[in-house]
């Protein structure tokens, strides 16, 4: 599907919120890097352009600038902080460092504009609040532009430029961010009252226009899918599964390191779909390959090899292998940030189709995680599936800190199943972004009745977040949180200790290892 807005990317941490925010008010858009070429927007036939905030100064030497020609296309644009400014310089404004940065909250008025100008970007928006993070300002207006809303000690904060030709519109806060009070409105007046667009997005079309691509692509080939039982790969794999029926395989891998009943859940749940599973247990060998093991990179490289092995001899006369990309990722691997320093190695399935010479399908690279869910429910996905917390793939022996054996990840179920199961219990568990129990690798004293103990602590964590890059400890009630740990410590035998992890990330991460 081509894109109907582009949204030039500058370095914003935001471009994805961008691209989201367009694509929930029904309109189809795609983040590229901001050099993408006039050509290129033109033949993708892009009919608006959003130009991202940035880090740099429009001022300085080596500044990121769009495609002079694509000022040419007359496209209606809309510029978002370095956007705004950008697009401010080049039609003969000035842009300064402001003496005093704005940071957070800030108040706009919207002015009123008579004649030919009707403030089209704020139509039926009153004075509000508004989202800044700037150092830098418009200091001087290019020729035939207007100011269409201030702050309140009057300083810009948008402006518009509407003639027979240019449609061009510019803000200097972020109407992409949640704490924008009308952010949501001040878009889609862009898209549908200046740029005139319809909506062309929803599930429906999604999944018409994925099926047909993908009885296109696979042809009478067949093709063979690693199922973990996670929301991305299960509606990855339902979605091929439409289109080309018993033609997909899925092999889904019992690598020992699942939480309680997983394995028996996930199979009760994809019977549902209809998808033709080979369940293979290879517990024995991933177990074996981890014994003695400590190190939390060296523990997850041998399990990502030993995934590989397994697959890989179950694989058949595939020639295709569907994987359960998101957009997320794909828009990391363009990024004009580029690739971000290593911080854990995230086992998936990448390494793969190189391997083996499979060729891939990525039904779910254009979406967003919420998109993925809404696409699964429309498919009938149970909600079992599409409610689950993200589970990583390394499992449990990322959870049981230093060696991993089978009775520390049977004591580490225990302890997890009664937290998780507690969560729903107390309508918490869709209230919070992940929640899982951690295996210390130490032991504590205790006593219990007249008795010294020295036994495993565990560790309880629990974060709210939105994308998993960053995250905050949940505040779950005083009073569950001892009822869990009350329950663990009486019922897990083995465990004399609970904590509560209160750390956010950054600087912590997620997982403990
Ligand atoms: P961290 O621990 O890096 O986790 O803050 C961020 C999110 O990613 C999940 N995670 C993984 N997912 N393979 C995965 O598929 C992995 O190796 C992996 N490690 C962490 C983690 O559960 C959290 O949701």
């Amino acid at each position: 599907m081509s894109p109907t807005v582009i949204a030039l990317d500058f370095g914003s941490q935001y471009a994805q919120l961008i691209a989201r925010r367009v694509r929930e008010l029904g309109v189809y858009c795609e983040i590229f890097p901001y050099h993408v070429s006039a050509d290129t927007i033109k033949s993708l036939g892009a009919k608006a352009l959003i130009f991202s905030g940035g880090p740099a100064s429009v001022y300085e030497k080596f500044a990121p600038k769009p495609d002079e020609k694509i000022y040419d296309l007359h496209l209606p644009i809309l510029g978002i902080c370095y956007g705004l400014q950008t697009i401010a310089e080049h039609f003969g404004g000035k842009v300064e460092n402001a003496k005093k940065r704005e940071y957070g909250r800030a108040r706009i008025k919207v002015m009123q504009l008579n004649g030919s100008s009707k403030n089209h970007l704020f139509k039926n928006i009153p004075d509000s609040e508004v989202w800044m993070s700037h150092g830098d300002k418009v200091t001087k207006l290019p020729p035939n532009f207007v100011v269409t809303a201030r702050s309140e000690n009057s300083e810009m904060c948008a402006v518009e430029m509407i003639s027979d030709q240019d449609k061009i519109v510019g803000v200097q806060f972020h109407p992409e961010v949640h704490h924008t009070q009308f952010g949501k409105e001040i878009l889609a007046n862009f898209l549908f009252e200046i740029a005139g667009l319809q909506k062309d997005w929803s599930t429906k079309d999604f999944i018409e226009q994925e099926i047909a691509k993908i009885r296109a692509i696979v042809g009478k080939e067949k093709v063979v899918c690693a199922l973990s039982g996670g929301v991305d790969s299960t509606v990855a794999a339902t979605l091929v599964s439409k289109a080309i029926g018993k033609r997909l395989r899925c092999v889904f891998v019992d690598n020992g390191l699942l939480r309680k009943n997983e394995a028996k859940e996930v199979r009760a749940a994809l019977k549902t779909l209809g998808l033709r599973v080979d369940f293979v247990d290879a517990s024995g060998l991933f177990l074996k390959r981890l014994k003695g093991v400590v190190d939390p990179e060296k523990k997850r490289k041998i399990i990502g090899k030993t995934f590989i092995d397994v697959f890989q001899s179950r694989v058949k006369d595939e020639t295709f292998l569907v994987q359960g990309t998101l957009y997320p990722d794909v828009i990391e691997s363009v990024s004009v940030k580029g690739p971000s320093q290593t911080i854990k190695t995230h086992h998936n399935v990448g390494g793969l189709p190189k391997k083996m010479k499979l060729k891939l399908i990525e039904p779910l690279r254009e979406l967003f995680k919420d998109e993925v869910r809404e696409v699964g429910r429309a498919l009938g996905v149970p909600s079992e599936i599409l409610g689950r917390h993200p589970f990583p793939g390394p499992g449990l022996a990322v959870r049981v800190l230093g060696a991993v054996t089978k009775a520390r990840c049977e004591l580490l179920r225990e302890a997890d199943a009664i937290y998780v199961s507690e969560l729903k219990a107390r309508g918490l568990y869709d209230k919070v972004w992940q929640a899982f129990a951690v295996l210390l690798p130490i032991n504590t004293v205790g006593v219990m009745g007249d008795n010294r103990t020295y036994e495993n602590a565990i560790a309880l964590r629990a974060v709210t977040s939105t994308d998993g890059m960053t995250a905050d400890w949940a505040k779950l009630p005083y009073d569950f949180l001892a009822h869990v740990s009350n329950r663990i410590i009486n019922e897990v035998r083995g465990v004399n200790r609970v904590a509560y992890d209160i750390s956010s990330k950054p600087p912590a991460t997620i997982e403990w290892e």
